[in-house]
């Protein structure tokens, strides 16, 4: 496992290079701990996996539990700027979104990372046929998402039916009795 900067904050990533071979991508943004990721690439060693993670303590806590995985990267960075300018058109297999924040007081509402701009550089970042998975606590974030997914072309909307590994946050809520509310988005659009 390599935490590394890209080496440009402008070139798009070279993913063969910087996984050593082409593989299938999924990535998890604001990956956290990195409980789920590395879980997940784990469970599917032929694919790589990428978690993207603003805060540099949880980056290094992913780090350590990705010490043994050969197919997971690392990236310290703002989620939405890497999947609009650094990830490829079509590269994605798959994206997960876990618990994004919520951002509940109204005037904060701004930051929350699902905006139609975010969904249209996924959909550009996907490959035909690829979906992102989201999952939040917050019903009202939950109704926004879709709302704005409907609004989006080039998606079409499942309520996510999931075998996924626990993420530390979905253990919490998990624990905690919350509901967890999941959606699915898959890209349909026949031509970018
Ligand atoms: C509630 S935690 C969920 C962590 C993990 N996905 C899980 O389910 O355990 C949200 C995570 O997203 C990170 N995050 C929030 N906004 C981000 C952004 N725009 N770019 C990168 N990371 C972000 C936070 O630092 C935090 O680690």
């Amino acid at each position: 496992m390599i935490a590394q900067s890209p080496e440009s904050l402008t070139n798009q990533l070279d993913l063969e290079k910087i996984f050593g071979r082409k593989a299938p991508l999924h990535v998890d943004l604001g990956c956290g701990d990195g409980s789920f990721l590395c879980a997940l690439a784990q469970r599917m060693p032929c694919k790589n996996f990428l978690g993207i993670e603003r805060l540099l303590g949880r980056i290094r806590s992913a780090a350590r539990k990705a010490a043994s995985l050969d197919n997971v990267r690392l990236l310290q960075m703002e989620s939405f700027y890497a999947v609009r300018y650094l990830l490829p058109a079509e590269s994605v297999e798959t994206f997960y979104l876990l618990f994004p924040d919520p951002w509940p007081k109204r005037r904060h509402q701004r930051r929350r990372i699902v905006t139609p701009d975010f969904l249209n550089s996924v959909h550009v970042a996907l490959e035909q046929n690829g979906a992102i998975y989201i999952a939040t606590d917050h019903l009202d974030y939950f109704q926004k998402i879709k709302g704005i997914a409907e609004s989006t072309p080039g998606f079409a909307i499942d309520d996510a039916d999931v075998d996924l590994p626990q993420s530390k946050f979905g253990l919490i809520f998990g624990q905690k009795g919350a509901p967890i509310y999941w959606v699915s988005l898959r890209e349909i659009s026949p031509v970018k």
